[in-house]
């Protein structure tokens, strides 16, 4: 007999919205809603709306990759073409789109405050590694991007090969399977309320788990509509609560939509300082 865990995940991954995401995630969130009491289809329902509200709502279409990588191999041998194609894929997802009007000022004003950085984690990245020509790495930096979209990450890895990057994608649930090698620098851009979302704790184990010297922490300082109500206060308070205690160097950058938190680690005492950038 099938379990009614089985079922529901399988009953998810059927739907094509849902189908490309890491089945572990969406099997304990199938568990996490039969555990409530609720029947197979509610559960069905319940998982669909938590995958929906936590990832699928930050893909603003039909995502076209095989379009999209024949569009860059197109694109790539002319230099000039690049950069405009990028800003045009950037777009497909929230994220991304929400940051392009200050893209450039963005990863500038970041890495003016960082030492160079050789090794890149990108958390939940959806596709911000089409930035990658705007971010100021060094030479043959390597990079990690993790998300739960496997269609999404075959495609940075193909676009990975085409640019030259030393970057490797990988379909992982950063919530029970968070990379932990060391690293010079961990993006977590507008990924903490996401998370929180399906388990209350995961800012916390999400920041307690990545081996980064220093972490870029962002959260979106506006709803997707573009209202205010409050979030920058609220984040920049929970933020405070989930660093309370570190040995670290906080800088605030804020920016149109996002409220950027970039950390330099301490040697692992007590106390630490947050300043405006
Ligand atoms: C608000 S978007 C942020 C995307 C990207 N970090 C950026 O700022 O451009 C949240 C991302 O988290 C991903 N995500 C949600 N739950 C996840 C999980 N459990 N493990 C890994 N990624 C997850 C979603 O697919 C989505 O790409």
């Amino acid at each position: 007999m099938t379990s009614p865990v089985y079922a529901v995940t399988a009953a998810v991954l059927n739907s094509r919205k849902y189908q490309a995401i890491a089945p572990e995630l969406v099997e304990a969130i199938a568990a996490a809603e039969l555990g409530k009491g609720r029947s197979p289809k509610e559960a069905v329902k319940a998982t669909k709306n938590q995958l929906h509200q936590s990832a699928a709502v930050y893909q603003s279409g039909r995502m076209e990759y095989p379009r999209w990588l024949a569009d860059l191999q197109d694109a790539w041998p002319d230099g000039a073409a690049r950069q405009p194609l990028l800003r045009r894929l950037l777009t497909a997802h929230t994220s991304t789109s929400e940051r392009l009007p200050f893209l450039d000022d963005f990863y500038n004003r970041i890495f003016a405050l960082l030492p160079p950085i050789r090794s890149v984690l990108d958390i939940a990245c959806g596709l911000n590694p089409l930035a990658l020509p705007w971010i100021p790495l060094v030479a043959d930096a390597s990079y990690l991007a993790v998300d739960i979209f496997s269609d999404q990450i075959a495609f940075l890895n193909d676009f990975f090969r085409l640019a030259g990057v030393s970057g490797r994608g990988e379909t992982r649930n950063v919530l029970t399977d968070c990379p932990t090698e060391p690293v010079d620098l961990a993006l977590i851009l507008k990924t903490i309320p996401c998370l929180e979302q399906i388990e209350k704790e995961a800012g916390a184990k999400l920041l307690g788990q990545i081996q980064a010297h220093h972490l870029v922490v962002s959260f979106p300082s506006r709803t997707l509509g573009g209202r205010r109500k409050g979030m920058e206060s609220t984040y920049a308070a929970h933020f405070a609560e989930l660093t309370e205690g570190w040995d670290a160097t906080i800088t605030r950058l804020d920016f149109a939509n996002e409220m950027v938190f970039v950390v330099e680690r301490g040697d692992g005492s007590e106390g630490g300082s947050v300043s405006a950038g």
